[in-house]
Parts: C-alpha cells; structure tokens; sequence
C-alpha cells in the first residue's frame, strides 16, 4: 500500500492506473477506521483493479462547537486496517483544499430534513469534500455506508444532477455485538451511555417488525418507536420514503425509519429500512 499526502500525488497514482486500462475506486473516511468501514473497501476490492482510501476529517461539514477538534484519531491503526483490506493507495491529505479554494457545491431539498434540519451547513461540507475527492481521485467508483443513508441519497443525487463519472456503490450498515450501529464517534460513549445507546435501534427494529406485522398508520409506529427510546435528548424519529426522504404517508413503498438521538453530548444516528426494498440503480 502507497500513501499519498497530497492530492496532485494521490491524481498521478490514480491518473496512471486509468491510462493503463485499469478502474479505481474510492472509500472516503474521516478515519478512526471499524469494521463498517472495513466492509465498504471490501465491498469495492472485489469490484476495482485498483483501490483508494482516504481519511481526512473535513472541517466544512463541522459546525461551530461540533467534534472537529477532538475527532478520534489513529494514524498507524487507520494505516494497517486499509493494508489488510487490500488498499492500494492512502489519501491522507496535509492540505486538501487549495488555499483560495472558493466553490461549494449542495444539494437542495434532500438535505432539508432529518440531519439537515439541526445541522444545516452538514451536508453542504459533505458534497464539497466529496465532490472534490471525486475530482482528485479520478474515481470510477466510490462506496458510502448505508450508515449515513441521508448522505449517501445526497450523493447519489449530486453525482446523477452533475452527471459525475462516477458510479455510487452502497454498503449495509455494520453493526456491533450489541446491535449499535458502527460509529468512530461511539468512542465518546461512557458505559452507561452505550448501554442507553441500544435504545436506538430497539426502536427502529420495533418499528421495521410493526410494519412487518402489518401496521400501517405511520403515527402509531412512531410513536411505538418513541416509546423504546431512551437518551437524554431526541433530534429525531422520522419515517420518509427512502427516494425523497419526505415523510413516509404509507408503508407499500421503500421507506426508511431514522433516528439521531445525544446520549450526553454523543449524537448517534442509526435507520432501517422498512418495507420493500429499495432497487438501487
Ligand atoms: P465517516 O463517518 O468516516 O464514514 C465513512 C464511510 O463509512 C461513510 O460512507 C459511512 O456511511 C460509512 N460507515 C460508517 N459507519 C458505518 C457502519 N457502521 N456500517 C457501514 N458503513 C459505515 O461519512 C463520512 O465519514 C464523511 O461524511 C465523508 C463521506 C468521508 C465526507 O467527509
């Protein structure tokens, strides 16, 4: 494995792989890397001839008083996860964006709710990095997480509204032992507040196992679910349709159930999907 600290670097590498002929694909991270991680470059090593992961935290998709500065970090642990997956190059850019760097790049509409809604310049950071990772890496493929499903909707719409040539991938969400899904930042978690933590995704599985059972009036299943959350405060619990992210008004088409909830200062996020699959094309 090669790592790359510079995007001119990390565009030569990926520029001489397409010349010969051969794919590239991309896993961005912020690193601090776990298994969810792991699956997504798994799910892309068997699908490239050659494969890039980047770690950069992004200062643009922190708001004032988020986590940037204190973001967990493991360089070497990052470094020999990607090494056994069978990563080809590392991107861990020193200065990622050009130091006049004056473009954003958003997604209307879509990122309006759930996460946008208490963090409204999130998703605008996100499209930017990515957009730019997309340019740096000449990837042909990028894989996302269904972890984060509001941000990888987000990206499969910039990518289709700017006719990226690039094809967006989506891995399962990975979850631990005790059904919390995989986050880096589960790390802030006391242990009594990880305990609380699998409140979360009790209520999206009541919810998901209601509809399997047949309930259908979308007020009742929330409330089933708000009934199983326990944390300290609630962003949100929120039924959509898993195309627009609206809110879901029946259950008969691909819908998604998504929760964020702080547990102390710890906002966790997790979903489900509900009903029919969704058909990724
Ligand atoms: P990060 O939170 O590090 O996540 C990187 C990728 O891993 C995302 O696609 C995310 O959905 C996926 N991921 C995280 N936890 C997962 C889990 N438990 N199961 C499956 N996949 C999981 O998401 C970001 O970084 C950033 O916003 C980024 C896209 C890199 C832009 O800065």
């Amino acid at each position: 494995m090669q790592t790359f600290l510079t995007s001119a670097a990390i565009t030569q590498w990926a520029e001489a792989h397409r010349a010969a002929g051969r794919t590239v694909g991309l896993v961005p991270t912020m690193g601090f890397l776990h298994a969810g991680h792991v699956s997504l470059m798994t799910r892309l090593r068997a699908e490239v001839d050659a494969l890039a992961v980047s770690i950069f935290v992004n200062p643009l998709q922190f708001a004032p008083g988020e986590d940037l500065a204190v973001y967990p970090r493991d360089p070497e642990g990052d470094a020999a996860k990607c090494a056994a997956a069978g990563v080809d190059a590392l991107f861990v850019p020193e200065d990622f964006y050009p130091e006049d760097f004056s473009t954003s790049v958003g997604v209307s509409g879509l990122t309006a709710g759930l996460c946008g809604a208490s963090r409204p310049t999130h998703f605008g950071g996100v499209t930017t990095v990515v957009a730019r990772l997309f340019g740096v890496t000449r990837c042909d493929v990028a894989c996302f997480g269904e972890k984060d499903f509001q941000q990888l909707m987000v990206i499969r719409r910039m990518v289709r509204d700017l006719a990226l040539p690039v094809r967006i991938v989506p891995g399962p969400l990975v979850r631990d032992a005790d059904g919390v899904a995989l986050s880096s930042r589960n790390k802030y978690l006391s242990a009594a507040e990880r305990e609380r933590a699998r409140s979360l995704h009790q209520a999206l599985f009541a919810i998901r196992d209601a509809v399997s059972s047949g309930e259908r009036s979308v007020a009742r299943l929330l409330e089933l679910g708000r009934g199983h959350i326990d944390c300290d405060r609630l962003d949100y619990l929120e039924l959509v349709d898993s195309e627009t992210l609206r809110p879901a008004e029946r259950v008969d088409r691909p819908a998604r159930a998504l929760g964020a909830a702080f547990y102390g200062k710890t906002r966790l996020i997790d979903n489900v999907g509900v009903g029919p699959e969704l058909s990724w094309t």
